[in-house]
């Protein structure tokens, strides 16, 4: 039987902010192109056993349980929301990957892990709604030296009129803010990022959407108790439709991709002034007393 959260029903739907609704409903692959998205970018990295990645924004768990049970690496993945965190556990409880997989409730401006620390750091659709550097700096604090960033992200392929940017925030939220793909570039640049690259740039247009939903087929967690939710509050069509239908209104004006990025390693640090003068005296030292030495060899 579908077991059901004490944090489920907290407010009706209408008063759901767009994060809180898919935490209620605990979907898994709430970014453009869905989870057929994921498995084409993951195709694309060398994620090894090994290694040690941070899902930055994980929502109910489902790409960093999926990467835990086929790669066999370790994945922290975080959300700000209490909700998504508590689902993202049942899911590995689920999937008996809880050996593999941690979830926190973190906030990603101030992520609680030392500098220096992850493989990877992935994100899907998570900066679009945040200050880009800020976050893009603080996932630059966290990953090892040459560790990668792999982010997919909403982008915008044309100039967005003021007046469906509104409608746009008021279906995702004030502040979301896609960018054309170079901007994306040059934000990751700014944060200190080096090889940037957009990977499997796409127009939201020529996205398969039987795919997307064929795969939502397959969300345990989404479909477990959604019965008895949309039963309850019947209200979620009219939210969810109002979502898709400005998506397919608007379509040509977005696309999305997968920002690739290199933390650099860090350059030597010059030597201290110090070291350099107790280091030239020593070498006079060593001069005066090579000297002679040299001397009396030359001499022999
Ligand atoms: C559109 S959902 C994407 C979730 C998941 N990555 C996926 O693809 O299904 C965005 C997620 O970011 C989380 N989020 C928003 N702001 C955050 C912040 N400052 N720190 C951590 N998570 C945040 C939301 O709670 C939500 O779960």
């Amino acid at each position: 039987m579908a077991t059901t959260s004490p944090t489920d029903n907290l407010k009706p739907v209408d008063e759901l902010n767009y994060f809180e609704l898919l935490a209620w409903l605990g979907i898994g692959s709430s970014h453009p192109g869905g989870f057929p998205a994921t498995l084409k970018n993951l195709s694309t990295m060398d994620i090894k056993a090994e290694d040690l990645l941070l899902d930055a924004g994980c929502g109910s768990g489902l790409t960093a349980c999926y990467l835990a049970k086929t790669k066999g690496c370790r994945v922290i993945g975080v959300d700000i929301n209490p909700q998504m965190i508590e689902k993202a556990r049942l899911r590995a409880e689920h999937e008996n990957i809880t050996h593999l997989v941690d979830f926190k409730v973190a906030d990603v401006y101030d992520l609680p892990f030392p500098d220096n620390h992850f493989d990877w750091v992935l994100g899907e659709s998570i900066t679009v709604f945040l200050d880009k550097v800020k976050v893009y700096q603080e996932f630059l604090r966290v990953l090892k030296p040459e560790g990668h960033l792999a982010d997919l992200e909403m982008a915008l392929l044309q100039e967005l009129p003021s007046q469906i940017r509104s409608q746009m925030e008021e279906c995702y939220g004030k502040g979301t803010d896609p960018l054309p793909f170079q901007k994306w570039v040059d934000v990751l640049a700014e944060a200190g990022f080096v090889d940037v690259e957009v990977k499997n740039p796409q127009a939201l247009q020529n996205t398969n959407s039987n795919l997307i939903v064929n795969a939502l087929k397959h969300d345990w967690l989404l479909l477990k108790d959604l019965v008895p939710k949309v039963t309850n509050q019947p209200q979620i069509y009219r939210r969810l439709q109002n979502n898709a239908n400005f998506m397919k209104r608007y379509k040509s004006y977005f696309g999305f991709g997968l920002l690739y990025a290199k933390k650099p390693v860090p350059p030597e640090p010059p030597p201290k002034p110090s070291l350099i003068k107790s280091f030239t005296s020593l070498l006079k030292k060593l001069g005066s007393s090579a000297y002679p030495f040299r001397y009396s060899k030359q001499s022999q």
